[in-house]
Parts: C-alpha cells; structure tokens; sequence
C-alpha cells in the first residue's frame, strides 16, 4: 500500500467541510495515517509551492494557504497517488467529474477545497514536509 499527502484548504475547513470530505475519502478507501493541523506562515507555504514560484498564481496561492488553518493528511492506498487524484477531481471545479470532491466543494480554481500529491516523488517530498517519520510510523 502507498502513502500520499492531501490538504484540506482553508476554504473547505472555514467552510466546515472537513467532516464530509473525509468520509468521502474513506468511503474511496483510503486509510487516514496521520492529520495535523496546520496554519502555514509565508515562507513555508512558498517552499511547499515553490514548483510554482514563476507562475502568475504564486503569490495569490501563498495568501490563500496562509489565510487560515488547513489539515494535512497521510492517506493510505493501494496506488494513492492515482486514486486520490481521481477522487479529488480537476484543478478548477467547472472541468472535475461530478461527484469528485471538488466539483462538490471548490469554490473556484484558486479555492479549490484539496490539494494532492501528483507524483510518488512529490509524496514522498510532501509527506516529509508535513509529518516526521516518527508520525507515520506505522503507514506503509
Ligand atoms: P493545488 O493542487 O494545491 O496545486 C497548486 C494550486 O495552485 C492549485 O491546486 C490551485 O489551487 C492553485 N491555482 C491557482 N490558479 C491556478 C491556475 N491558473 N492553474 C493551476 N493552479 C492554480
């Protein structure tokens, strides 16, 4: 089984949306391995986006990540990166699958309620910058 990161982002947790989406990802199968809460400053919200830093959104996404708390998950699954990608849906709502967790609770593609993992590499990366090994022992 493999692990990837989620975030559930400060508009979905402003918005008291925690609770379905997280029944909505257990409902997919996912196994919840390690949350936190989080209110990230500015500096660390740039370096867990910096694969954005020359793109226009960078610095509208920063205040956005940094406007509230947000909740880090570890996920586990059989393929998770994959998966979740599916469950969660497109970037910007109007172009998700119905039923998706964003065509349900994105506002829009800047407050787009979950970010996840797009590569076993970025996972890996991602895991470590939310979570110790010691928080994930136990996960695969
Ligand atoms: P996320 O999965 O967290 O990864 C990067 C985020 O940048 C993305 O979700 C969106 O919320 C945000 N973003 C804002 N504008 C854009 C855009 N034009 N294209 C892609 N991502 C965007």
């Amino acid at each position: 089984m493999d692990l990837t990161l989620a975030i559930i982002k400060p508009d979905a947790v402003e918005g008291r949306k925690i609770g379905r989406i997280l029944a909505q990802l257990e409902d997919a199968g996912f196994s919840i391995r390690a949350a936190k809460f989080v209110q990230l400053d500015e500096p660390q919200a740039g370096a867990f986006y910096a694969v954005h830093s020359e793109r226009p959104f960078y610095e509208p996404l920063k205040r956005f990540m940094t406007s509230g708390p947000i909740l880090a998950l570890a996920l586990e699954h059989e393929d998770a990166v994959t998966r979740l990608r599916k469950v969660i849906g497109a970037t910007d709502p109007a172009e998700a699958e119905p039923g998706t967790v964003r065509a349900q609770y994105a506002e829009s593609k800047e407050r787009n309620a979950i970010h996840a993992s797009d590569s076993d590499e970025t996972a890996r990366q991602e895991l470590s910058f939310f979570f110790s090994s010691r928080e994930l022992m136990g996960a695969a």
